[in-house]
């Protein structure tokens, strides 16, 4: 049995508990702390695990084998360097780090340390249909990628959330996504704000258009689109010389009545992704379990999508062609 800690129980945190409560074989929580002692009391009583009363202390406990840190974003570097220090391993939400300074204070920890601790989590690597993407453009059948048109639409936002949340928040997955599907880095980004949505702010850039730059020459195209109204629609294309290859439309049934045909379009990214996040902790578990060192997107892919985060932001602010310079990868996260 995986005793796990859990650091911060908003949203996210209270569904990762119950996935590992409730969801997972072989695993359990054993401690959880919040900010909000409260927070922690409640849900630390529903699946009689212990409250510590800081992240430290949880990490320190030795009834933790392993933490996940799913706190603000920018408290993140705090814990994932503490847990490093300990020698546990540690799945932490996207970000890994508020900014891209502290993502490489974390490479040097475990490049320090020899070995990888951490798991970020980008979730949509996990997505049977995203794999099936990948896949088929690895495979080969459609020719070279040339393009990829990508779209992230929300049904709203919450009141907090800033224009540059748009760029750290959403666009960050797509990021992510471009590197791991292509197997490339990012050299470049701008951005574009069309016309704006009537139901924005002055300040608040929705819709927002990216273009992604990968190294080999592919160009991603993303449209955030933060009042889509009519639920949480991800979208991604491949163009190929020889073909195309798309993200289909939910996977639900679709109903054909009155001469028209409908199916059902998800509320939000828990409901999208329901399976991604199981699946991304059944990968993390399994070598947590096997003392092995994690396989999932690395503190390296948290580097490389913060930069890419700066780039992005820096091409909002000045409307200009922000360029994305990595600082050198370690053999630690170099492909085997
Ligand atoms: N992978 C995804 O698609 C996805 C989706 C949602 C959120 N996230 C990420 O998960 C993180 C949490 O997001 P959320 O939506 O659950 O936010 P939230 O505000 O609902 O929850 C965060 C919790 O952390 C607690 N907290 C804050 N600082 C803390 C600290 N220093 N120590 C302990 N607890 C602390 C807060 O009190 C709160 O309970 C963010 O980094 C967010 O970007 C990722």
């Amino acid at each position: 049995m995986i005793n796990v800690g859990v650091i911060g129980v908003g949203a996210i945190g209270r569904d990762h508990v119950r996935r590992l409560t409730h969801v997972l074989a072989g695993v359990r929580v054993s401690a959880v702390t919040d900010v909000d002692l409260d927070r922690a009391g409640a849900v630390a009583g529903g699946v009689g695990a212990g409250v510590a009363r800081t992240g430290a202390e949880l990490i320190a406990d030795p009834g933790v084998d392993a933490v996940v840190v799913t706190s603000w974003g920018a408290t993140h570097a705090e814990y994932v360097l503490a847990a490093i220090a300990a020698g546990k391993p540690v799945f932490c939400e996207k970000p890994l780090a508020a900014t891209s300074a502290d993502c490489s204070a974390i490479l040097d920890a475990e490049v320090g340390a020899g070995r990888r601790f951490v798991q970020v989590g980008f979730m949509r690597r996990y997505d049977p249909a995203y794999r099936s993407l990948r896949s088929t453009v690895a495979g080969g059948s459609l020719g070279a990628p040339l393009l990829m048109h990508a779209a992230h639409r929300n049904m709203s936002l919450p009141a907090h959330f800033t224009g540059d949340m748009l760029i750290t928040d959403s666009a960050v997955h797509e990021f992510d996504l471009a590197r791991w599907l292509f197997s490339d880095e990012i050299a470049a980004v701008t951005a574009l704000t069309p016309r704006r949505n009537r139901r924005a702010s002055d300040d608040f850039p929705d819709p927002l258009v990216l273009l992604v730059e990968m190294a080999g020459g592919i160009l991603v195209d993303v449209e955030i689109l933060a009042n889509a109204r009519f639920g949480y629609d991800i979208r991604g294309e491949v163009v190929c010389e020889d073909g195309t290859v798309a993200l289909s439309e939910s996977a639900g049934v679709v109903v054909k009545r009155s001469g028209s045909y409908a199916g059902p379009v998800p509320t939000d990214w828990r409901e999208r992704f329901a399976e991604a996040f199981d699946a991304e902790f059944r990968s993390w578990l399994d070598t947590v379990a096997a003392g092995a060192q994690p396989t999932g997107p690395s503190a390296w892919d948290g580097y490389a999508a913060a930069v890419c985060t700066d780039a992005g932001l820096t091409a909002l602010h000045s409307r200009a062609r922000a360029e994305v310079t990595l600082r050198e990868r370690p053999d630690l996260y170099k492909p085997a």
